[in-house]
């Protein structure tokens, strides 16, 4: 099979990619580099095609959708904290840039997409877990007014032009490769401040993260086991932590003691921020999968892959 990766130069979608080169795929990597990083694909890039461009370019775009089979949608601007200092951005980048991917599909007659969507789309829920069905809150934040805009688009495209998508959507991400969130920010500021720990909110925003490996486990598995036209996941674990306790583990595995955690206050951590995230993952489970890596185990690995990889800090400043 020919897949095209957009973002296959970022945490995940470079993640995606290692998978698919080992299973001994054609694979095409689209990203225009604006987060991701080249070193991520060393290790493959005798084996895949990379086209640094951009979304937006639907000329390129389209001449790197011929023959594909399926593609792995997940270029974005996932910037959650800062979006609204340019509000147009994620329209740009994650609307309009799916909507680009949408019809180099149709052109092409391309007829599978897997979609990065994200559990913000259910913005501040009455409902926890959360299910996938739960009725539609008020968007809070551009990042995921964005992000829903596109899987409007996709089950639009699915149809009308008889294109299988799937939409996962995940919570916080983390493990190998990560590069931006909570445990990065906590990370580099800890690595500059040993005494004090800036932290966003009032550190108890209750939050759930999964691994990328189990992440990417589930997306493979729903893919190979679907039977819908639209398929849409919640892709998180059954627990939640709060921010605190993610800085008591840095500080722990740094060996740091009596760091002083100094908070902006409130509730939330910046506009649209969402004080409690813990999605419903029945659907997924009922397919056999389960996560393999606590909250706590994924904090861990992902410190211990930043220590062994600190070239990524100066990268992603
Ligand atoms: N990491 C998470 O915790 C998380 C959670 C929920 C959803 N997501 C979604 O998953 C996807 C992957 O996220 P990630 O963590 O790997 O982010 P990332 O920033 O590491 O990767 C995004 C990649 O897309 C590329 N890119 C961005 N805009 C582009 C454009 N216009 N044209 C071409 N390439 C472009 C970047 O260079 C980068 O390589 C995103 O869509 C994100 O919104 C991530």
């Amino acid at each position: 099979m020919k897949y095209l990766v957009t973002g296959g130069a970022g945490f995940v979608g470079s993640s995606i990619v290692d998978r698919l080169v080992v299973k001994s795929h054609q694979v095409i990597v689209y990203d225009n580099l604006s987060t991701g990083n080249e070193m991520f694909l060393n290790h493959s890039k005798d084996k895949i095609l990379f086209i640094k461009a951009d979304l937006l370019d639907t000329k390129r775009l389209n001449e790197a959708m011929q023959g594909v089979d399926f593609v792995f949608h997940m270029a974005a601007n996932a910037d959650v904290k800062d979006n609204l200092k340019n509000p147009t951005k994620c329209l740009e980048q994650n609307t309009t840039g799916t909507s680009n991917v949408l019809e180099a599909m149709r052109v092409n007659g391309v007829k599978n997409i897997a979609f990065a969507s994200t559990g913000s789309v259910y913005g501040e829920p009455d409902v926890f877990p959360t299910p996938e069905d739960c009725k539609f809150p008020i968007q809070t934040s551009m990042y995921a007014a964005s992000k829903l805009a596109s899987e409007g688009l996709l089950e639009a495209y699915s149809i009308g032009y008889g294109i299988r998508v799937f939409i996962f959507r995940f919570v916080s991400l983390m493990g190998e490769r990560y590069t931006h969130g909570c445990v990065f920010d906590f990370y580099k500021k800890l690595l500059n401040n040993s005494k004090e720990l800036y932290i966003l909110g009032d550190g108890k925003q209750k939050k759930s993260y999964l691994y990328i490996q189990d992440c990417l486990d589930a997306m493979f598995l729903a893919i190979e086991n679907s039977t819908e036209k639209i398929n849409i996941i919640n892709l998180g674990t059954e627990e939640y932590v709060e921010v605190n306790f993610i800085a008591d583990t840095l500080c722990e595995e740094l060996g740091l003691n009596n760091v002083k955690y100094v908070y902006s206050g409130g509730k939330r951590g910046w506009v649209g921020d969402s004080p409690f995230i813990l999605l419903d993952i029945k659907k997924m489970k009922a397919l056999g999968w389960k996560p393999t890596f606590t909250i706590e185990e994924c904090i861990k690995r992902t410190i211990t892959w930043l220590r062994e990889n600190q070239w990524v800090l100066k990268e992603r400043q």
